[in-house]
Order: structure tokens, then sequence, then C-alpha cells
């Protein structure tokens, strides 16, 4: 079976690993990247193509596609390759509504009663600003552009005056351009966030695993928000009789309202979640695996990938749970000089081979490039280095006994990814 890729990132090269170590797959890429193309030919036609995506594969007689980014979801990808007869793996652009459309989503989980925040929806910095004086959502207040922005369009205001500015920076000087023309005000939920994913096929679907995201830049969840600095996975917040909760009051009424509004939900189903004193609450969705929560939870899966996507495009996905490995897994991301705001391209990277030869090490590429026969960064978040264990303190030490072979100019990482677990396990009654 011939498996096309479309993506380049942390989460592509994750894919791209758990697809070519089966047997009877071979795997395709677009665009990729350096790491990717140690296991896989790699093309050049660009995610935001969907009709040269849906030629390449035909050209390669290419048996499914995966979409690995929201972008290519949002510009309707699905759509060209199913008008085109072409089997592939991720949502339509009307299912993927749920993360390019925030307000979207935020009304959809009101009509089918799914755990969420508190929101008002505003389409004018007027309403806005007038839900902002009623006072109704709280401060601290939460503020999101309604499209997509690369998981930097959302404030979290402290005050009125506070809140007020980002209304006039999102609506009226539009920094996120269109995508700040509807604002999502938000109730702000206290407690820890977690994640959790399942394959889905319409209302069927399979069961991952739930990881924890660090979204800040700097150790101790400080600084500005980022793509991700590391992930753990599996998550101790989400036990057995919370995830069942999880799956009860979220995954299955989400799935099976997608179904009932004629938008079923075919694709990796990625529930951002705060873990509040009443309960698990919905925080976001993405219609795709998360970066980099893929590159923690794919090499846990014990039973081979392609067989649960294929049986998600042919209708015949049973709902279950996935075969995974019991063991930990906690990935660092390692980012260049300048990110989140900017990013230090061209740097050298050495010590990958050293790193990737540290037993039950993982180094996955993202924003790499090659360079004279170098390896060199090409982009914000570099590279993951993931590390396993039977316990958390275990993938912890693996991940960073890697992570510290590999060195490139303004090198940037977090010294304390998987920690929290830790402490979770603790406080956690047994
Ligand atoms: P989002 O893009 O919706 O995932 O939001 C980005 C981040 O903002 C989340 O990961 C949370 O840390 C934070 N956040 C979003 N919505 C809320 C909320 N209602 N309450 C508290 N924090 C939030
Ligand atoms: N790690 C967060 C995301 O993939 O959106």
């Amino acid at each position: 079976m011939k498996i096309l890729v479309v993506g380049g990132g942390g989460r592509e090269h994750a894919l791209v690993w758990a697809l070519t170590r089966e047997r009877d797959v071979t795997v395709l890429c677009t665009p990729g990247n350096p790491g990717i193309a140690a296991l896989a030919p790699c093309a050049s036609v660009p995610v935001t193509d969907p009709d040269a995506l849906a030629s390449l594969a035909e050209r390669e007689a290419v048996d499914l596609t995966v979409i690995g980014p929201e972008l290519p979801l949002s510009l309707g990808v699905a759509d060209t390759f199913t008008e085109r007869g072409l089997r592939v793996f991720g949502p339509t652009r009307a299912a993927a509504a749920l993360e390019w459309s925030k307000a979207f989503a935020k009304d959809f989980m009101a009509r089918h009663r799914v755990p969420t925040a508190g929101f008002r929806i505003c389409h004018s910095a007027g309403e806005a600003l007038a839900v902002l004086s009623s006072g109704e959502l709280g401060y601290p207040i939460v503020l999101k552009a309604d499209g997509l922005a690369a998981g930097k369009g959302v404030v979290i205001a402290e005050t009125r005056a506070i809140a007020d500015q980002a209304v006039h920076d999102l609506m009226v000087a539009r920094r996120f351009g269109e995508s700040g023309d509807t604002l999502v005000l938000e109730e702000f939920l206290v407690g820890d966030e977690a994640s959790y994913f399942v394959v889905a096929d319409g209302a069927d679907f399979v069961r991952l695993s739930s990881a924890q995201d660090h979204k800040r830049i700097f150790d101790g969840d400080r600084g500005p928000n980022t793509g991700g600095m590391g992930a753990f996975a599996p998550s101790p917040l989400l036990t057995s009789q919370m995830e069942q909760r999880v799956v009860d009051e979220i995954v299955v009424p989400v799935l099976q309202g997608m179904v009932d509004e004629g938008r079923p939900f075919r694709g990796f189903l990625y529930v951002g979640l705060m873990m509040t004193s009443h309960g698990p609450k919905v925080v976001e969705f993405n219609v795709r695996f998360g970066d980099p929560e893929a590159q923690v939870i794919l090499p846990m899966l014990a039973e081979p990938l392609s067989t649960l996507l294929l049986d998600a495009t042919s209708g015949q996905l049973s709902s279950r749970a996935a075969r995974f490995s019991t063991d930990k897994f906690v990935g660092v991301v390692l980012a260049s000089g300048g990110y989140p705001d900017s990013a230090d391209n061209g740097k050298v990277i050495t010590g990958l081979a050293n790193a990737a030869a540290v037993p039950d090490a993982l180094v996955f590429h993202a924003g790499t490039a090659e360079s004279d026969s170098h390896v060199v960064t090409h982009g914000g978040r570099v590279l993951t280095v993931v590390g396993r264990g039977t316990t958390y303190e275990q993938a912890i030490e693996v991940a960073y006994r890697a992570a510290g072979r590999i060195r490139f100019e303004h090198m940037q990482l977090r010294t304390d990814i998987g920690r929290k677990a830790l402490t979770a396990v603790s406080q956690s009654p047994v």
C-alpha cells in the first residue's frame, strides 16, 4: 500500500516514522523535511494547493493520503480528493470548522450541551465592548479571534482596560486580518490543561491517548505562548474514570452532533481540555493530530497505524480503544533563537546521529533544512527529541540525555518538560 503524507513538521515526521515501520507500506511525503527525507521520498507540492496535491496522489498511484496540518483541511483538500475519487484521511472543510471557526465550535457545543466555558460571540467592536462593560463574563476574560491565527489569536485579559485594548487590536487594527472580524469572548477557566485524541469516522471512533503540552516558551509556564515546547503522554490527569467522562460527555456528543448536522467528522480529533473543579471542559478542538503530541503518542501505538487510517476512510472503523504500550513518552522541543516571534534560520545543527543513538530516544525534525550537506535550522520549532521509559522519570531522563547531544547556535529549550506528570502522580489518589 502506498500512503502520501501531507505536511513537513514534527507531527508529519512522526506519522511517516510510524507508517514506514510497517511491512507492505510505502510512504511518500510533501513537502517533508530532511528528517522525513531519510525515511521516504519527498515531493515539493505545497500543502495549500488542493488540486496539485490530488494530482500528485493520482500520478503516484497513492492508495491513501493523510493530511497533517489544519491549513490544507480548512482549504478543503479532503473535499477535493473525494471529488476526484481519491481516498483521504482528514475532515472535510465543513467538519474542519470545529477548528477554523471558534464561533462555530462554541455554538455547536452549546447546541449539543458539551461542557465548555461560558461565552458570547461578537461581530463588531461595539458589540464586544458592550459585553465587556456588562461584566457578565467576569475577569480575567478570554478573547479569541474566530479564525485560524497559528495559536496566537487568544488574549487573556486581566482587566477591562486590557480587554478593551485587545478588542481594538483584533477588530479595529485587525492584527490577524479577517480572523478577527468575529470575536469569541469567553469566561476564564481555572484548572490544569490536558488533551485527548481519537481517530473518528463519523459516530465511530478509536480512542488513542491523552497528553499534556507545554505551550509557554519558558520554564514554569512563563512567557509568550508557542505552538508547544514539549509534551508527554499519557496524562496522569486522565485516569480511566476521567477518560470515560471525557468520552461520554464530550467525544460521543460531538461526533454524533457532527453527524446529525450533516458534517460527519473523519480524521484525528484533538480535544483540548481544562480539568476544572466542575469536571472536564473543552478549551478548543483541533481537527488534526497535535504537534508535538503526535511525536509522543504515535510511538505508543502497538498496532498498525495504516489499518486504523484505512478503516476510518472505508467506514470499517468500530468503536474501541487502540492497543497501546504502557510506557511513558516525553518530547522536548528544541527551538530556534528568536522563537516564538521570529526564527534564527541557517544555524548548523550537530549531534543528530549521536542523539538518535541514545537507547529509547527518537529525534523528529520540524524546522530543518539541508544546506551544503549540513542540516540547518529553518523555522521556529526545529526538532522534537522524545524519550521513552517505564516511568515518567525515565522518559524525561532519556529525552534530556539525547537532547543534550544536539547543538546549534541560540538553541532554546525548556528544562522542565514532563515534570508536571511527576507532581500529578504524587498528588493523585491511588
Ligand atoms: P486556544 O487557541 O483556544 O487553545 O487557546 C490557547 C490557550 O489559551 C489555551 O491552551 C489555554 O491555555 C488558554 N485558554 C484558552 N481559553 C481559555 C479559557 N476559557 N480559560 C482559560 N484559559 C484559556
Ligand atoms: N500542540 C498544540 C497543537 O498542536 O495545536
